[in-house]
């Protein structure tokens, strides 16, 4: 499989020659959801986007910023992060056989996540404060110089994520009606959008789906009480005829188990926000991908917690038979 730089290379700022950091992102799963389609009345598919190699999106901004990033002499990398930047971060880092420090909330990050980073080797720091503090203080560290700072507000991050957009066309053969995503710090919701208006094909309608509960969510990928990419994010919105929709928890958590237990897709529980906003409001007749950005295995506690504990057997056929029936 091509890594996504060699498939997009055209449209990718990479300087010429530059060596490209890559763990095969990209050319992720685009399925039909046949049971959610019913429900919704619509024709949905669902863009799996846990199938990248640290099972987010994320490592289809990394792959371009670590490029270029190592082509301009970069010794190290900084981000902040809710978890997943941080193990996208630290896995191309490692690639890269440079350092990534991340900073983290403090007790706000999946489990998951954490193991990644620390698997990798990144200098973990958790942070006192919220998503927002830390990214501030991630960028007062890239200002020294020493790091450069790969969170989606360097440009070359939303360079590679624009390429799911790019990927969707390709696979349906058209741009679909209504795309959902989520929505946390806007990023993704900007790349989408630039995506699309690369391919010329005019915007699909964008549903970017927040938490109702910004600063406390279950869903922590997503826990961002003020998104840095607001206003670009939400004016793309406008623009393509979408709205911002804002789900509950509950609505996340029942969006969550169905695409595991209705099309057998375990993401994170914030990567379910998208179907849960397409549920308030179902785009019927429409063609609608939904994206599911991350995969359930960063948060094993959530899912452990949400379903019934495992019952113990004897190993013996009619003890089994007696606890299934
Ligand atoms: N889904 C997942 C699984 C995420 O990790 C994130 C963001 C989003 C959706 C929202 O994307 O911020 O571009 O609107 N995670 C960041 C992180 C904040 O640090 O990993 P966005």
């Amino acid at each position: 499989m091509a890594s996504l730089v060699e498939r997009f290379r055209d449209r990718l700022p990479l300087p010429q020659g530059a060596a490209v950091v890559s763990l095969g992102e990209g050319s992720t799963p685009l399925l039909p959801a046949p049971r959610l389609s019913e429900e919704l009345g619509c024709a949905l598919f669902l863009k799996w986007e846990g199938a990248n190699p640290t099972g987010s999106f994320k490592d289809r901004g990394m792959t371009v910023a670590v490029s270029c990033a190592l082509a301009r002499g970069a010794r190290g990398l900084v981000c902040a992060s809710t978890g997943n930047t941080a193990a996208s971060a630290a896995a191309y880092a490692a690639r890269a056989g440079i350092p990534a420090v991340v900073l983290q909330p403090a007790g706000a990050v999946a489990i998951g996540k954490v193991a990644q980073a620390l698997a990798a080797g990144a200098r973990l720091l958790e942070v006192r404060g919220s998503f927002d503090q830390a990214l501030d203080a991630a960028r007062g560290l890239a200002e020294r110089g020493d790091h450069v700072l790969v969170n989606s507000l360097n440009p070359h991050r939303l360079e590679g994520q624009k390429t799911a957009a790019l990927e969707l066309i390709e696979e349906l053969g058209r741009t679909p009606d209504v795309v959902a995503l989520p929505y946390g710090g806007g990023g993704n919701t900007r790349a989408y959008a630039l995506g699309f208006d690369e391919a010329g094909t005019g915007l699909p309608r964008i549903v970017a789906a927040q938490a109702a509960a910004r600063a406390e969510t279950v869903a922590t990928a997503i826990r961002i009480p003020q998104p840095p990419h607001r206003a670009e994010a939400e004016a793309a919105v406008a623009r393509s005829g979408g709205a911002v929709v804002s789900v509950s928890d509950d609505a996340v958590l029942a969006a969550w188990r169905d695409a595991a237990r209705l099309e057998g897709l375990f993401c994170e529980p914030a990567s379910a926000a998208g179907l849960a906003a397409l549920r308030r409001d179902p785009p019927r007749g429409a063609t609608v991908v939904c994206v599911l950005t991350g995969h359930g295995l960063k948060d094993p506690e959530t899912a452990r917690r949400a379903a019934r504990p495992p019952v113990t057997v004897e190993p013996d056929a009619d003890a089994i038979a007696a606890a299934v029936a």
